[in-house]
């Protein structure tokens, strides 16, 4: 079988698989690069790169600098295709998509809210916008409120399952009866959602299915069910080129099954994360204290949060993971080595073509 490509708007893909974007700065230049270089979409995470410390004019100022040194530096190694992950419900979202298209970046993925406003951030259309959705329902919101106020569709969408790391769009009671909400389900209807829009503007409208995705095998599935093609998350962590701390992966090799939860985040969305000291420390001590001088997320709620995301993320990501959150996908208990993203991607298409 050849492997078949992914258009996604102006933009092409040797290989179906999108690399998702990370944060708290998990995937930054030197993974999302190292995927491009292997014909996949590298995504860099755009949250949380300035000084969190900082007031509001500084942290914005530092965010778009260090987001801009990323761009420049992935872009120093590879000529592949890079993307930036955005999510909705950051304050400084408008400056970070504004400095990325500056830079050259031809696809916005934004997720952690509805992006009904992003066409009015990027008119340029050569640049693909690519929202993040868990339903039929979210998809088609989006769908009638850019055709009606813009005239536009998406350039594809991101469907994301229960079974994905960090943040969720599913609710607690939804986790719960978390088999109702599989990609196999979740699929058709966001297929058929778009069906009447790819008629009316005469493009396809790729739908690309993240997690739980783990080899080739999930990807000929995926793919075999209609999806254009697969992102993950997971699997990318435990690469060499991975941008996070070798403490961050030895937690994810260290694994098992029963260690990885779903967490109510401060943010107010449920997240999945490895049990670690942290959460234990959370659950017996009950708050800590929360310095804020700017409010990174829109939706903190401050006031009720019992850490500050932001800081706990960072934590993890230099190493300090006994102070820190370390999210991951549902199967981050398979993973039992670290391998190059070459390596990784070999054996994903080596097992797709297989299967
Ligand atoms: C450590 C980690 C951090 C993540 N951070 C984000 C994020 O900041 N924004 C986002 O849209 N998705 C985030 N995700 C979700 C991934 O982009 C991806 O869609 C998901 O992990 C796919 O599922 P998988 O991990 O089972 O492959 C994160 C996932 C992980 C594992």
């Amino acid at each position: 079988m050849k492997i078949p490509r992914l258009h996604i708007g102006t933009m092409v893909s040797e290989i179906p698989l999108v690399q998702g974007g990370m944060g708290v700065r998990v995937s930054l230049a030197s993974l999302a690069a190292a995927v491009a270089n292997q014909g996949g979409i590298g995504t860099i995470s755009s949250i949380a790169l300035g000084d969190i410390n900082a007031n509001s004019k500084k942290y914005i100022q530092t965010s778009n600098e260090a987001l801009i040194r990323e761009i420049r530096k992935a872009k120093g190694l590879t000529s592949g295709n890079l993307a930036i992950n955005v999510m909705e419900a950051l304050s400084n979202a408008a400056e970070l998509i504004k400095s990325a298209v500056k830079e050259g970046i031809k696809m916005i993925v934004m997720g952690a809210g509805l992006p009904l406003k992003l066409p009015e951030i990027v008119a340029d259309d050569s640049v693909n916008l690519v929202p993040i959705v868990s339903s039929g329902r979210a998809a088609g919101l989006i769908l009638r409120s850019w055709d009606k106020r813009y005239q536009r569709v998406p350039d594809g969408f991101i469907l994301e399952g229960p079974l994905a790391g960090g943040h969720l769009g599913f609710s607690i009671e939804q986790l719960e009866k978390i088999d109702d909400y599989s990609l196999e389900k979740l699929l058709p209807d966001v297929l058929s959602t778009v069906k009447s829009y790819q008629e009316k503007y005469g493009k396809k409208i790729p739908i690309i299915v993240g997690g739980g995705v783990y080899d080739g095998k999930d990807i000929a599935r995926m793919l075999s069910l209609g999806a254009s093609g697969v992102q993950m998350g997971t699997r990318f962590v435990c690469t060499d080129e991975c941008d996070v701390s070798p403490e961050f992966k030895q937690a994810y090799l260290e694994s098992s099954r029963d260690d990885i939860v779903i967490i109510k985040s401060p943010v107010g969305m449920p997240g999945r994360a490895i049990k670690n000291k942290f959460l234990r420390d959370v659950e017996s001590n009950g708050k800590y204290r929360i310095k804020c001088k700017y409010r990174c997320l829109s939706a903190c709620k401050i006031d009720k949060a019992k850490y500050c995301i932001a800081k706990a993320l960072l934590n993890s990501w230099a190493g300090d993971v006994d102070h820190g959150l370390i999210f991951c996908g549902e199967n981050a208990y398979r993973i039992n080595k670290i391998v190059s993203v070459k390596e990784l991607i070999a054996e994903l298409c080596a097992d797709l073509k297989a299967a």
